[in-house]
């Protein structure tokens, strides 16, 4: 048996967005299906070098694949070295026997599989009258997230807020382009935020940049940025009038924005509504009304990357695309 190495290139040229929805979509089913092992993340901090690697791990009974990320996150490169601050390789080995099937860059899927964790979330729990989202942030994710949730909602409008206005205006030169939809650089995040249907959070920050008095009832909001302990983007005080759906309750109370509003005593970790896979299942409801206000809170889980690599490797064999050599 060989084994398959896929490139950067190989993979962008396997990766979409519409796939990679579905397969979340099952990911999500499938981890609250009892199908799913997915030991928690590891994590390698080395203080002296900024630098963090990350290790995700998960068998998936629908995938019939187990899964290894490993996500080192040098923040220093590009001063110290030129070099660019992220790599991810990802290991797939045959659930049945093992073997160790397919080698794949992985930084790509990360971006992707995120962005389009917004898109079914926006699927289950949004007004489907949603039309205007407001976007903090205006990096990789924001634009993701977008490309997610236009394709599940005929999204027409965009207002985008960043601390740095050259990146607000390339956003809505790429946007504008790519989608067809009408991206409005602001100059606040207030004024992102007021009016806006969706509500998508994408920003690295350590402070509330969402206040609770500007979003209005029947918004939903795709809370992104915060994966781990120590990142905030929302106002705490949003949580006690929103149904809070998670993508694992594991994670979010350690790590994720509900952590937040846990610690600053607004709600308790039995105030969770559900795991957005119970949503998505129908073992929960999902939004019950035009008034409500729903959180979605990701932290981003192997369970993901397992899904969206096996379609990859999947349509890999199909296309004949990568190396494949006997490594063992
Ligand atoms: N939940 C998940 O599964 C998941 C997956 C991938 C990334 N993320 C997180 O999403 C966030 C955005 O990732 P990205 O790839 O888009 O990053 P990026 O660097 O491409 O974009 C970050 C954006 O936030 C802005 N920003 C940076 N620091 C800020 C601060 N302190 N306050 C306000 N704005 C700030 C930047 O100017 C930029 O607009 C990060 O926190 C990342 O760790 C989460």
């Amino acid at each position: 048996m060989n084994t398959l190495i896929l490139t950067q290139d190989d993979v962008r040229s396997l990766l979409n967005m519409k796939d990679t929805i579905a397969e979340v979509e099952t990911a999500y089913k499938s981890f609250n299906s009892g199908e799913v092992i997915q030991p928690p993340i590891m994590s390698i901090i080395l203080p002296d070098l900024n630098a963090e690697t990350d290790i995700k791990s998960s068998y998936s009974a629908s995938t019939e694949m187990i899964c290894v990320k490993s996500a080192p996150g040098y923040w220093d490169n590009v001063k110290k070295y030129n070099m660019p601050t992220l790599f991810a390789t990802i290991n797939l080995f045959d659930g049945k026997n093992g073997f160790p099937v397919c080698i794949m860059e992985a930084t790509l899927i990360t971006g992707i599989r995120t962005g389009a964790a917004g898109g079914v979330s926006v699927k289950a729990l949004a007004r489907k009258d949603s039309r205007v989202v407001g976007i903090i942030g205006a990096g990789n994710q924001a634009r993701m997230q977008l490309r997610a949730i236009k394709l599940v909602l005929p999204i027409t409008t965009v207002k985008v807020w960043s601390h740095i206005p050259s990146e607000m205006e390339s956003y809505k030169k790429d946007m504008e382009a790519e989608l067809g939809v009408q991206v409005i650089p602001c100059d606040t995040p207030e004024t992102a935020v007021i009016g806006s249907d969706i509500i998508v959070t994408v920003t690295p920050g350590n402070k509330p940049i969402v206040m609770d008095e500007w979003v209005k009832p029947g918004t939903h909001i795709c809370a992104i940025g915060a994966d781990v302990e120590g990142k905030q983007e929302l106002d705490v005080k949003l949580f006690s009038r929103a149904k809070v759906v998670v993508d694992s309750k594991m994670q979010c109370t350690t790590g994720g924005e509900t952590l937040n509003a846990i610690k600053a005593g607004i709600i308790t970790a039995d105030d969770i509504h559900a795991e957005i896979g119970e949503v998505l299942l129908g073992k929960k409801t999902g939004r019950t009304s035009d008034e409500e206000i729903t959180i979605f809170d990701s932290t981003g889980m192997s369970v993901q990357d397992n899904a969206t690599a096996a379609g990859i490797y999947k349509r890999a064999l199909e296309k004949s695309i990568g190396l494949s050599i006997k490594f063992v």
